[in-house]
């Protein structure tokens, strides 16, 4: 069984994961940190530098992942991986007989944040794309709706 767990900071991964439920009615699980971060923008981009080198784990809401074999995860690159709140799921659950779906949002940096999902999670990886936002917009809006597409193979 399939679900889509996600984080999205400024809503663009929110936006397709919203796509994606509205085609295949997966079940929906958001990564939540406890502690909210700041609306600023600039304040969540600077403090981020240090997060993800430290390999920062921000204590994050309980996830019931254990129905799913497969998960489609949605994530914001940030500094060249995973959002920090992301980086504490792929650490605190056990994904190592899942297989993840890599869906990764960013503004042209992918970065390592594909080869670190795969070595975090030690899940089987299959299907990855990333997607890049210019400011709002999706740049690459067919090559999203030829994955979208793709999902239900
Ligand atoms: C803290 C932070 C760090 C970021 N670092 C990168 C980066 O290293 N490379 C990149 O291409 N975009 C980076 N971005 C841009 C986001 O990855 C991009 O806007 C993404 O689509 C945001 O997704 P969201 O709206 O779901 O949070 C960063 C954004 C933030 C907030």
């Amino acid at each position: 069984m399939r679900a889509v767990v996600f984080y999205s900071y400024s809503g663009h991964t929110k936006e397709l994961v919203s796509k994606i439920k509205e085609k295949y009615g997966y079940d929906i699980l958001e990564i939540k940190p406890v502690e909210a971060y700041s609306d600023n923008y600039d304040e969540v981009v600077e403090r981020a530098v240090d997060d993800t080198k430290n390999n920062y784990q921000p204590e994050i809401m309980d996830l019931d992942i254990s129905k799913y074999d497969e998960l489609i995860l949605g994530t914001p690159v940030w500094w060249y991986t995973v959002a920090s709140p992301v980086n504490t799921f792929l650490n605190k659950y056990n994904l190592k007989d899942k297989t993840i779906i890599p869906l990764v949002t960013n503004g042209g940096w992918l970065g390592h944040t594909i080869d670190d999902i795969a070595e975090k999670s030690g899940s089987r990886i299959k299907d990855a794309i990333s997607l890049k936002f210019d400011g709002n917009k999706l740049c690459e809006k067919e090559k999203f709706e030829k994955w979208l597409k793709g999902l239900g193979d």
